[in-house]
Formats: C-alpha cells, structure tokens, sequence
C-alpha cells in the first residue's frame, strides 16, 4: 500500500546545488519544510550554506552543507557518495547551481563562454547521472515515495527568449531544456521524474545589478506583466510540490514561473 498522497516528504533525502544563497537556500529550506533532509551544497560561500543549514535546523529540520564544485567530476561523486552513507540513499535531487558571466559576444571570450557551459550544464548533467545512479542502485521504497526518485533542473526563462548580451547563459539555459526532457524520456520507465523550472525574474544575487536603482527596477517590471520581482520562496513553494506525491504524474516538462515575462508584454501594446 503506497503513502497519502500528499506534499509531505517525510522520510525523504534531497541534495540541493547552489543552495548557499538565491533560489537554491529557498528551495533547501521549503524541501526541509516538508520533512526532507537536506544535503545545502556550496561552491565557495560556506557561511551561506552553514547560515542554510541553520535555518533549517532551527526549525527542527535535518541539514548539512556540502562543498563541491558541480563543473568537477570528481567532487560530485564525492558529494553524492558522502550524502549516500550519511543518509543510506537520496530521493530528490535538485540541480540549481548556476552563474552568468555576462559579455557583448563580440568580446566573449572562450573561457567566459567554458565557463558557464561547464557550471549550468555539465554540472547538471553530471548531478543527473549520479542521482539517477542511486535512485536504481537503491531501488522502489514506495511507501516513502511512488517514483523511484525524482529530479529538478533549474532552468530559467531564457531556455526559449533569446538574451544577447548573455548568450553563453542563454545556450546553457536552452542545453538543459533537453538534457532534462531526453533523461526524462529515457528514465521514465524506470519510474524516475525529471522536470525543469524556469523561473523568469527573482530577487536574487545573481540580477542585483538589474534591479538597484529605482530606473532598472522600472525597466525591468515592464518586462514583468504580474508587476512583481518573484520571491525565491515562490519557486521553493513550486520544487516542494513538483517533487511530491501530488505531482506523480509530471515529468520531462518545464514550469514557467515568471510573472508573466515569457507572455512577450511588449505585444499587449504593440504587434
Ligand atoms: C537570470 C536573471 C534574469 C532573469 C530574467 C534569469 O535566468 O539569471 O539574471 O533577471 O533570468 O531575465
């Protein structure tokens, strides 16, 4: 007999990338909410993550921080391997970690476009081949979770709107659209879902320099037909639900949660 089903994940170990700060620490503290226990992974900032972690065990929950690179073969497997033998196994695993390293792409050179190719995508390929490994190794526990396991890639908008200025993050963006839907098709047999978020707009790190001054925060809430810079509990609230029982039957899709901006506002007037 399976479990309620219910947006509890009681019972249920997560690893989340980049979850020292931004859209990550929302999602580890909203999965710890729900009764997950959390592996916070951290690139550089492990004051953020053990600040994560804090959080998440103030309120009662389980939490550790975790250094790794997600761009290095070697320090995934090291991450994934300690998270098995703290925790036994891993049921979620979100791949959020991601930079930009914005330039004109006249001037962009190789190692900026490396760069972020090598963070927001191989690092998510690599977090996916090894939560996929476990998930199979570990086999069904269907009274914790009906699917085998599942996964979260951290898209954004910019997988279907071009962003000159920013293209290697764009390429990025549009390599983890199907990344995430061809692992989808080709584990969903296996009972594992995999689907993406694309969050448009959020107050976050990452856009500080777009919104901090009252100017750039007016040009960018026109792009922005809800009028709101998303919060990053809005896309916690999301991934918690996307990766619960309530959503077993979604995978290899992506959520737009954006207020809007991939509605194209420019045409509410104009076209
Ligand atoms: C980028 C942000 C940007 C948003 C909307 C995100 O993926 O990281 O810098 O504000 O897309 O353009």
């Amino acid at each position: 007999m399976s479990k309620e089903i219910t947006t509890r994940l009681s019972g249920q170990f997560a690893l989340v990338t980049g979850a020292s700060s931004g859209i990550g620490a929302a999602v580890a503290v909203a999965l710890a909410a729900h009764g997950a226990s959390v592996v916070v992974n951290y690139s550089h900032d492990e004051e953020g993550a053990n600040k994560v972690v804090k959080t998440i065990t103030d309120a009662g929950g389980q939490a550790y921080a975790a250094e790794a690179d997600v761009s290095k073969e070697d320090q995934v497997q090291a991450m994934f391997k300690q998270a098995i033998e703290k925790f036994g196994t891993l049921h979620i695993v979100v791949a959020n970690a991601g930079i930009q390293v914005d330039s004109p792409f006249l001037d962009m050179t190789l190692a900026q476009w490396q760069k972020v190719i090598d963070v927001n995508l191989t690092g998510q390929f690599l977090c996916l081949r090894e939560a996929a490994r476990e998930f199979v190794r570990r086999g069904p526990q269907p009274d914790v979770s009906t699917a085998l396991g599942k996964i979260i890639c951290m898209s954004s908008v910019h997988e279907v709107i071009p962003w000159g200025g920013h293209v290697n993050y764009a390429s990025s963006k549009g390599g983890i659209m199907q990344l995430m839907k061809s692992t989808a098709q080709e584990l969903a047999p296996q009972k594992i879902r995999i689907n993406s978020i694309a969050p448009g707009a959020i107050a976050t790190p990452i856009n500080l320099s777009a919104r901090d001054t009252p100017e750039e925060e007016k040009a960018l809430l026109e792009l922005i037909p809800y009028n709101r810079v998303g919060d990053p509990a809005d896309i916690g609230r999301l991934a918690a639900w996307l990766v619960s029982d309530e959503a077993d039957y979604i995978t290899g899709q992506t959520i737009f949660m954006d207020g809007g901006m991939t509605l194209y506002p420019g045409f509410a007037s104009g076209g």
